[in-house]
């Protein structure tokens, strides 16, 4: 059965996504922070499905940011940019190594481009070596450490692409 790709509809969609994200990241997300990010951004939610059942899910955002400072050697560079945000990222452990993880990256990255976005980041541990090949093998580089950045004290790597 092939997998479909569709984008956040009603909670429906969340309760399943959730139970996949909590099975594997460390850090605990209340249902509101789901919201948050679901209900303002729901084109940039996008769920794999094999039949009716969940296989991964990728949630992001895309906001204004503001530049620290303007290059004086581009003076007509936008002082504020558009930047995605990819928030949580699972794929089940049946779907995994099939290309699900990195096509519902590539897709959140599209709808990002196609929204205007300038650039986009995420957080990821520095032990995920899964999740870095990934980001690495689709453009993202390495930004900076962000040092005992998780709850259980580990250290991030702040992946960064610009589009
Ligand atoms: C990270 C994760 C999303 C990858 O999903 P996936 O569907 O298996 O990824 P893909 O099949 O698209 O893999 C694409 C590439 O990523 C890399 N990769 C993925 N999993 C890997 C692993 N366990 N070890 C090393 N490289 C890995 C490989 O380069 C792979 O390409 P290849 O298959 O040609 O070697 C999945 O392992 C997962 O859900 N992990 C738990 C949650 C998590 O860590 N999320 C990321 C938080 S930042």
């Amino acid at each position: 059965m092939s997998i479909t790709y569709t984008t956040y509809k009603t909670e429906d969609d969340l309760i399943p996504a959730i139970a996949l994200i909590e099975r594997d990241l460390s850090e605990p997300y209340s249902i509101y922070t789901y919201r948050y990010f679901v209900h303002q951004w729901p084109d940039l939610c996008i769920l794999a499905h094999r039949g009716d059942e969940c296989a991964g899910v990728v949630i992001c955002k895309l906001e204004p940011h503001r530049r620290r400072g303007v290059d004086t050697h581009f003076p007509d560079d936008k002082p504020t940019l558009s930047r995605g945000y990819i928030g949580m990222v699972a794929v089940g452990k049946a779907f995994r190594k099939q290309g699900i993880g990195s096509t519902l990256v590539l897709r959140a990255l599209e709808a990002m481009r196609e929204r205007g976005a300038n650039e986009v980041i995420l957080e990821a541990e520095t032990e995920n070596a899964g999740a870095l090949a990934l980001y690495e093998a689709l453009g993202f580089v390495r930004d900076k450490r962000l040092y005992r950045y998780y709850l259980g004290g580990t250290d991030a790597f702040r992946l960064k692409m610009w589009l």
